[in-house]
């Protein structure tokens, strides 16, 4: 791959004793174009702005598709390794699909964020929970006027250290179960990671802040009564003697930790179902003191506690530092198996070399 390096880094700029979310951007990032029915070849240049035209069709009608995952540094042997890189590009594919994007070869995106990542490891941060966030997103470029797929793409993958995205979180969350909005309908892009997921969110996410809430619980879009996700997570409740996550019914994120967090479960003998959920289920586990957690798993977040959920007038609620809660211990397996502390069972890392 040709690489054109930076002349200065600004990784001396980066305040590694106060990462936010996505506030610094490494020194390199991937360019990679489509045209003529065709893939070019990758190449990896200094990070900066990208000239576009004003008519560029994903700024208009929103044809882009985006990934997010993490690089760890070894708490142990101080190496970076990406975690599932495999499992994002592959959620690319399907996305680039129901976007009307020509998918590039999950080889091709898979060795571009390697050789990406490898470049800029210093960027990689060493406190635990901390990371390389990989975001890679595709535009469509052809400037024209017209509703239909562009003849034109372009691939930029670039790099971010993060600390977690709800670290800033002094207790667990608290959210809000939204009955008039709707994330993603049947027959939608919900499953897709693309921007239009995330638009939507913003009006009733900036609501719900001002009214005190943290995050939003979204419901089906139908009759508002179902769990869905919560946005930047999918998630996962504890009541009986199981833990029950949504179904990927379409509607919902295929999150690469949700996958994680099922088969960590598995490993450790907890029963886990993907079913359908309602609000009205969780008020009656409540009432019968059956419901005993919640949690939320995604890239950025990891593994969040939730510690309340308003729906309609009434809480569900979710007492903190129970015995049995399952979100620490997983946290501390994910992070265990992230930063190389814990064995990798799964081949969930991948060295850069
Ligand atoms: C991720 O977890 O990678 C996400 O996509 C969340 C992001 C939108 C902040």
């Amino acid at each position: 791959m040709k690489i054109k390096p930076v002349k200065n880094s600004r990784l001396a700029e980066v305040d590694y004793t106060n990462l936010g979310f996505g506030d610094y951007f490494s020194d390199h990032m991937v360019t990679c174009e489509f045209s003529d029915g065709a893939w070019g070849e990758p190449s990896i240049v200094p990070f900066s702005s990208i000239e576009l035209s004003p008519a560029a069709l994903a700024l208009h009608y929103g044809q882009t598709v985006f990934e997010g995952l993490k690089a760890f540094r070894g708490t142990v042997d101080h190496k970076v390794r990406l975690f599932r890189v495999d499992r994002n590009a592959a959620r690319i594919t399907v996305s680039c699909t129901r976007l009307c994007i020509p998918a590039p070869d999950e080889s091709l995106v898979i060795e571009s964020i390697k050789q990406l990542v490898m470049l800029d490891q210093d960027w990689a941060p060493s406190r635990r929970g901390e990371a390389l966030y990989v975001r890679p997103v595709l535009i469509a470029t052809e400037p024209h006027l017209a509703v239909r797929p562009a003849s034109q793409y372009r691939l930029l993958i670039f790099t971010s250290p993060v600390c977690e995205y709800f670290a800033q979180a002094k207790s667990p969350l608290y959210l809000k179960a939204e009955e008039r909005y709707t994330r993603a309908p049947h027959g939608g892009t919900g499953y897709a990671k693309t921007a239009s997921n995330y638009s939507v969110t913003l009006r009733p996410m900036n609501d719900s802040v001002e009214d005190g809430f943290d995050q939003i619980l979204w419901l089906d879009g139908q009759e508002h009564r179902y769990v869905e996700e919560a946005g930047q997570m999918n998630m996962f409740f504890r009541l009986g003697d199981s833990v029950v996550t949504p179904d990927l019914s379409g509607t919902i994120l295929p999150g690469v930790t949700r996958e994680s967090v099922l088969t960590l479960l598995a490993d450790m003998g907890v029963t886990a179902t993907e079913r359908r959920l309602s609000m009205d289920e969780l008020f009656q586990a409540q009432n019968e003191g059956e419901l005993y957690e919640a949690f939320g798993a995604g890239t950025a977040s990891v593994v969040v506690p939730i510690g309340r959920i308003r729906y309609q007038d009434d809480d569900l609620c979710f007492p903190e530092d129970q015995p049995g809660n399952l979100c620490p211990k997983l946290y501390d397996m994910i992070l265990g198996i992230q930063h190389g502390e814990l064995e990798d069972r799964h081949s969930w890392m991948i060295a850069l070399e």
